[in-house]
């Protein structure tokens, strides 16, 4: 017998007007058609600007961009899982729908959080190829195509923020910067010409904040929408660390 396919798309949201106001949930609908992904779902929403029961409401704030999963800025928790809005059909999800802010992040309003400290810890470990200039040079020096696969795959991180989310050892008690922070240092120090400043990048991962506050949950692999291997990152990067000890003790 064929699947009777819903009327409507009930979606409930956590809302907030700012980061001090109270948060509260409402509950919304749209008319159900086949194919519906979270963004159009919210700018239906949009359009009615009316609750469930058919009470005015404010607009909910949300953000999207690329809607192909390449950008990362819809990043949100559909119901209870972290995950992108604009690849999240509707017709693979239970109803009513419930979308929630990404909770590791400061809160700017309703669905929108501030990703910013992943930009910061992406400076902090030199997340870059450093050049001294922009001459042409010819072309670079050659990498392995087994080399390759493995920078392919881990230069597919968006910095969604998913990881991050679901890692118990990210919280307002510690600072630690996250698997996806791990596999992009990886990721410069396996480059040809990233690797020359592969010490600093190391130094900036022992202490505070860095590879020893990661408690080995293994949640951000199971998490991640792009399967990046951070498991094996966050070992080569301990590896790396051990092999360099002693200079990054001494500081060189
Ligand atoms: S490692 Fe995966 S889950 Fe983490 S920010 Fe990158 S793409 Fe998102
Ligand atoms: S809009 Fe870019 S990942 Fe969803």
């Amino acid at each position: 017998m064929k699947e009777k396919k819903p009327e409507k798309v009930i979606i409930r949201i956590k809302r907030q007007e700012s980061p001090e106001a109270k948060s509260y949930w409402e509950e919304y609908y749209i008319p159900y058609r086949p194919y519906l992904n979270i963004i159009t779902c919210l700018q239906g929403i949009r359009k009615t600007l009316r609750t469930f029961d058919g009470r005015p409401t404010t607009p909910v704030a949300w953000e999207s961009s690329c809607l192909e999963e390449i950008c990362g800025i819809c990043t949100m928790v559909i119901n209870g899982r972290v995950r992108q809005a604009c690849s999240a059909l509707v017709d693979q999800l239970e109803q009513p729908i419930t979308l929630e802010p990404m909770k590791k992040f400061s809160l700017v309003r309703d669905l929108i959080v501030d990703r910013s400290s992943i930009f910061e810890n992406l400076k902090r470990v030199k997340a870059w190829v450093p050049m001294k200039d922009t001459q042409d040079r010819g072309p670079g020096p050659k990498i392995l195509p087994k080399d390759q696969q493995i920078n392919y795959a881990l230069s597919r991180c968006f910095s969604c923020g998913a990881c991050l989310e679901v890692c118990p050892q990210v919280n307002e008690r510690n600072d630690f910067v996250g698997a996806a922070i791990l596999s992009q240092a990886r990721l410069f120090n396996r480059h040809p010409i990233g690797k020359e400043i592969q010490l600093e990048r190391l130094k900036a991962l022992v202490g505070e904040g860095g590879i020893e506050d990661c408690g080995n949950a293994q949640n951000c692999l199971e998490i991640c929408p792009k399967d990046i291997p951070l498991i094996d990152s966050i070992a080569e990067i301990n590896r790396e660390i051990t092999f360099n000890l002693i200079h990054l003790i001494k500081g060189k």
